[in-house]
């Protein structure tokens, strides 16, 4: 399934909020806005929930994490392959939350191409942004982990960051899209984020522990499409 931009991401994370039954219904409130809308949105729940969520909404499910084991003698490990298998579109990689090698980086993001599946590699900087479009993944995401979860959002606090990471992915190639996340709760802060040059935001709080999440996309939505 192709992940359109400009993109709306919400990383479920662990959420309470976005566990289980929760998953489900908050990932076919995110279709529902998509489709009200015409929106690009997708989703990443734990992998526990994905299956149940991809066999059922028609927008993008992806992983929050996978693993560059071989099939074999691994134990806790999540193959791509096994992504594939149950309909994911992708996986996101290397998020502040779960760090990984950058030879791990990269070996992730080639096994995950082989199996047409997206790559959303995180970056907490200009310079790891750099290195990240250098693998050649389908999208960079930068997000300055001190905002996380702070509602202070990237685009208000650190609206350098998200110009920089732009140019410095574009001195590289100009097809990776580059998607900024931490602190996002508003709409504004949506269309900032665009402004400043990103292809779309990456959210986690601001949509999964909002009283009324339908809410806060439509207007994430709204000030996106304006
Ligand atoms: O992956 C996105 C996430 O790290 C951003 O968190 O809660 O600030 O939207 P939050």
């Amino acid at each position: 399934m192709k992940i359109k931009t400009p993109l709306i991401l919400i990383n479920f994370k662990t959420y309470s909020q976005a566990t289980g039954r929760n998953a489900l219904n908050l990932a076919k409130i995110c279709e529902a806005v998509a489709k009200q809308h015409g929106a690009s949105i997708a989703v990443a729940p734990q992998l526990a929930d994905a299956q149940r969520i991809a066999e059922v909404v028609e927008i993008p499910v992806l992983a929050q994490h996978i693993d560059n084991v071989q099939p074999g003698s691994h134990t806790g490990f999540v193959l791509p392959e096994a992504v594939k298998e149950i309909g994911l579109a992708g996986s996101l990689l290397n998020h502040s939350e779960h760090r990984i090698r950058l030879d791990v980086i990269e070996d992730s993001i080639q096994r995950l191409k082989k199996l047409e599946l997206a790559s959303i590699v995180c970056s907490n900087n200009i310079p790891t942004t750099s290195a990240m479009a250098s693998l050649g993944p389908d999208f960079v995401a930068i997000e300055p982990p001190e905002l996380i979860g702070s509602g202070i959002s990237v685009s208000d606090a650190q609206p350098e960051i998200i110009e920089g990471a732009v140019k410095a992915v574009q001195r590289i190639t100009k097809k990776i899209p580059v998607l900024c996340g931490a602190g996002i709760t508003k709409g504004a802060d949506v269309k900032k984020s665009i402004q400043l040059g990103a292809k779309g935001v990456l959210v986690a709080s601001g949509v999964v522990k909002a009283e009324k999440p339908e809410k806060v996309l439509t207007e994430f939505v709204k000030y996106m499409q304006a």
